[in-house]
């Protein structure tokens, strides 16, 4: 794109969908969460970290999670998900631009998560190199309808704000 051109501001969305399974972790936005059982993956399976890696790609356009980090490479095998994460930040920033804010749902059945907000907000503030409060953690039930209400599957979704920092990439 001629860099005159590019924009200011760039809005980006993530979404993602794990299906639970005993005998993994539960691990959302790099934080464990004490659980009888966890999510199926091919990395770590977080799927907040999956939701906003996928919500920072869209918002350069460039693809999606699958494409830079294909499931079928070792490499990424029980991969934790920060390393995508911070990958892609590189591509950001390669491109020009820096994260303003991100907000984020996480949709579990249970267990409840609102006492690991902070913590997750933390965690996802760190990894993303913003202050806490440029960082939306939320979470919702499915009121016990369809893959998420019955326990089945979580998943997540993200929204991402970046802005131009230089001309670059
Ligand atoms: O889905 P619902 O509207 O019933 O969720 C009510 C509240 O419960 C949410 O706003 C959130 O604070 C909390 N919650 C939670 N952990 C979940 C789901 C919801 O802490 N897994
Ligand atoms: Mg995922």
């Amino acid at each position: 794109m001629d860099q005159e051109a590019l924009p200011q501001f760039r809005i980006g969305q993530g979404w993602d969908s794990h299906r639970i399974e005993t005998g993994r972790p539960l691990i959302l936005g790099g934080v464990r969460i004490p659980s009888e059982f966890g999510l199926a993956g091919h990395s770590d399976a977080d799927v907040l970290f999956h939701a906003v890696t996928d919500a920072l790609l869209g918002a350069l356009a460039l693809g999606d999670i699958g494409m830079h980090f294909p499931d079928t490479a070792v490499e990424w095998k029980d991969a934790a998900s920060e390393a995508f994460l911070r990958h892609t930040m590189e591509l950001v920033a390669k491109h020009g631009y820096a994260i303003v804010n991100v907000d984020s749902t996480i949709v579990l059945e249970r267990p409840k998560l609102k006492d690991f907000r902070a913590a997750i907000r933390d965690n996802l503030a760190r990894v993303l190199n913003l202050s806490a409060g440029c960082v939306g953690i939320k979470f919702k039930t499915a009121e016990k309808v369809g893959p998420v209400g019955e326990g089945r599957s979580c998943e997540a979704q993200a929204a991402v704000l970046v802005s131009r920092v230089r001309v670059g990439g």
